[in-house]
């Protein structure tokens, strides 16, 4: 089943065509890479999926929904979830507090001012602590702790949700051997529950990771395929992967 499709999709920055005319279709519970070289697209390409940028061509579905012209928040509440920067935004609380927080909210107050249905977000806010590696800094303030941390931080608030749709631009960038394969768990766990888009340039990880890889080059798809037919594609060598090799 089709979750999240484009179609002809394209977005220009003055006379720079950053997406050309893609064409991209990602099935429910799907694990999809974006790779491709610097300046390809593949941030470009995750914004117009999550509305913060307008195409300047072409269509977005989502599953039997047109969404090329949802905003942000109407499509995060048809279940397109991505991480987002946490600096500033919850001053004053702890790791801890920001992910129960967030957990409440997809829980009815009825449930959560009860002291089970209480323990319940308290567990599932250790477990995405403790699956973002975050479990030794719960009780520091969100907005103190590193850059790093940080950027797990938002991860862990992306996954504790369970979006229909995740969507993540190099959620592994500047984390370490340990801490990316810890996401790399977390990733397999939530794909089959959501679908997952992710941009990575750890090419070992993409292929360790995802299903299916879309190879992107100014702006359009160059090849795709699962991460072996990928590997084997002589474009996709003479794109990219020859560099990283
Ligand atoms: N807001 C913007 N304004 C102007 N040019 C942009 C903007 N965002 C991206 N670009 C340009 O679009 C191209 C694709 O960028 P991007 O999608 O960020 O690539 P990638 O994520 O694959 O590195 C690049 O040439 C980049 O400079
Ligand atoms: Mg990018």
């Amino acid at each position: 089943m089709i979750e999240l499709q484009t179609t002809g999709v394209s977005r220009s920055f003055g006379g720079l065509l950053a997406v050309d005319r893609v064409d991209l279709t990602v099935r429910r519970g799907e694990l999809r890479a974006l790779i491709g070289p610097n300046g390809a697209g593949k941030s470009t390409l995750l914004n117009l999926l999550a509305g913060t940028l307008a195409p300047s061509a072409g269509s977005i579905r989502l599953g039997d929904r047109n969404i090329t012209r949802a905003s942000v928040p109407q499509r995060a509440l048809l279940g397109i979830g991505r991480s987002f920067q946490v600096v500033n935004l919850f001053e004053g609380l702890t790791c801890r507090q920001v992910l129960e927080l967030a957990l409440q909210r997809d829980v009815p107050m009825r449930r959560w001012a009860l002291p089970s249905g209480a323990a319940a977000i308290r567990r599932r806010a250790a477990e995405a602590l403790e699956a973002a590696g975050l479990a030794s800094i719960a009780d520091e303030e969100s907005t103190r702790i590193s850059h790093g941390l940080q950027k797990r931080l938002e991860i862990a608030l992306a996954l504790a949700n369970a979006p229909r749709v995740l969507l993540l631009d190099e959620p592994m960038a500047g984390m370490s051997a340990e801490e990316r394969i810890a996401l790399r768990e977390t990733l397999r766990q939530v794909a089959g529950r959501s679908t997952i888009v992710f941009v990575e340039h750890d090419i070992e990880m993409v292929m360790s990771l995802a299903a299916s890889v879309t190879l992107l080059h100014n702006g359009t798809i160059v090849c795709e395929g699962t991460p072996d037919e990928v590997r084997r594609n002589p474009v996709a060598q003479d794109v990219y992967l020859r560099g990283e090799r």
